[in-house]
C-alpha cells in the first residue's frame, strides 16, 4: 500500500466588494472582481491521505463521516489534482472546522483553500500561490481570495489563467476586525453555488457588474490609505447592491431576518455617533460588522447586548493558507 498525505490549514473571508454571478460558472470565472479580508481566528485545518486501497473518496467533517452528496463536490475538486499529478487513487479527507458549520459562516472558501494545499501537497504538485488561488477557485470561487494573505484582490480575468486572487495588503498594514453577529444558525435555503445561477435573472446585475470596477478602485485605495469612512460607505453600498441583485432574481432570494435590519440600523447609528463601524452581510442572515480591531470588543459587547443576536465570532484579519506538515 502507498499512501500519501499533507495537512493544511486555511481562513474563512469576508467580502467587502462582493462576488455574486459567474461568466462562466465551470470554471468559476467571476462576473465581477472581489476584495475581501481574511478572519483569522477561523480555520479550517484538512488532512488529505491519497490511498491506492480505497474504493471511493472518503470524506469526515469534525470527525463524522459525510454523505456521498457532500463527498461527490470533493470527489469532483479532486479529480482536477489526479489529473494534474496523473494518478487515480482515492483520498480520505479529514477537516476541521474551530467554527460552528451551522452559524451560517462560509466555510466553503477556507475549505477549498485548505483542500487545495493539501492534497496538491501531498502529491508532491508545486503551485505558486497565484497557481493554488486558481486551483482553490474551481471548488468555490471565494476560495480563492483566502489563499493569499491579508486583504485580497480577485481579479475577474476572462479564462482559468488569469482568474485569480493577490494579496493587496499583508493583515499588519490595518488592523481591522470583523465581529459576527450570529442571529441564524439554520442552513442556507438556496447556497450560493445556485445563488450564483440566479443573479443574471435580475434585471439589476448589469448595472452592479458595471459599476464593479469603481466601486473596487474606492475598496482599494480605501484599504491602502487606511480611510475607514471610504471603506464604511463602499462597503455597505456594494452589499446593498448585491442583496437588491438578490432579492430582484426569479425566483426572489431573501436572506435577510427581521433581525438583521435590526442590526444594520443599529451599526449606522453607532457609526453616526463616532464608532467606526460598518456593517456587511453575505448569502445569510447574520451580519458582519466591521470594525477598526482597538474597538472589537466594545463593538462585540454592544452586538451581544441585542436580544436577537444568538452570538457573536470575532476575528482579525488573517493570514493565506499554510502548509502544515506533508509525509510522502
Ligand atoms: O464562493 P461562493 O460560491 O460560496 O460564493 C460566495 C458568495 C458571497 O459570499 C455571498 C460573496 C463573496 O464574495 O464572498
Amino acid at each position: 500500500m502507498t499512501s500519501k498525505s499533507a495537512t493544511a490549514k486555511a481562513h474563512p473571508n469576508i467580502a467587502f466588494i462582493k462576488y455574486w454571478g459567474n461568466s462562466n460558472s465551470l470554471l468559476r470565472i467571476p462576473a465581477n472582481g472581489s476584495i475581501s479580508m481574511n478572519l483569522e481566528s477561523l480555520f479550517t485545518k484538512t488532512t488529505v491521505i491519497f490511498d491506492d486501497t480505497l474504493p471511493s473518496d472518503e470524506f469526515y467533517l469534525n470527525g463524522v463521516l459525510q454523505s456521498q452528496e457532500d463527498t461527490q463536490r470533493i470527489t469532483h475538486f479532486l479529480n482536477h489534482i489526479r489529473n494534474m499529478a496523473n494518478i487515480s487513487s482515492f483520498a480520505s479527507i479529514h477537516s476541521e472546522n474551530n467554527f460552528p458549520t451551522a452559524a451560517g459562516i462560509a466555510s466553503s472558501a477556507s475549505a477549498f483553500a485548505a483542500l487545495a494545499l493539501a492534497a496538491s501537497a501531498a502529491l508532491q504538485i508545486e503551485l505558486n500561490e497565484t497557481a493554488l488561488s486558481r486551483l482553490a477557485r474551481l471548488g468555490s470561487g471565494s476560495a480563492c481570495r483566502s489563499v493569499p494573505s491579508g486583504y485580497v484582490e480577485w481579479q475577474t480575468g476572462s479564462c482559468d489563467e488569469d482568474s485569480f486572487a493577490f494579496s493587496i495588503a499583508p493583515p499588519e498594514h490595518w488592523h481591522l476586525s470583523d465581529c459576527i453577529a450570529v442571529v441564524s444558525s439554520k442552513p442556507k435555503k438556496v447556497g450560493s453555488s445556485e445563488g450564483h445561477e440566479l443573479a443574471i435573472s435580475s434585471p439589476l446585475q448589469n448595472s452592479r457588474i458595471a459599476d464593479a470596477p469603481r466601486r473596487i478602485s474606492i475598496c482599494r485605495q480605501a484599504i491602502l490609505e487606511r480611510d475607514f469612512d471610504s471603506l464604511a460607505s463602499i462597503i455597505e453600498i456594494d452589499c446593498l447592491w448585491m442583496h437588491a441583485v438578490m432579492m430582484t432574481s426569479i425566483p426572489q432570494l431573501f436572506y435577510w431576518a427581521p433581525a438583521t435590519l435590526e442590526i444594520i440600523t443599529e451599526v449606522q447609528d453607532w457609526r453616526l455617533h463616532g464608532l467606526p463601524v460598518c456593517y456587511t452581510i453575505d448569502a445569510g442572515a447574520n451580519v458582519h460588522v466591521i470594525t477598526e480591531s482597538a474597538y472589537e470588543k466594545e463593538v462585540t459587547f454592544r452586538l451581544s447586548q441585542i436580544p436577537s443576536v444568538i452570538h457573536v465570532i470575532s476575528s482579525q484579519c488573517g493570514r493565506g493558507v499554510e502548509l502544515l506538515s506533508k509525509i510522502t
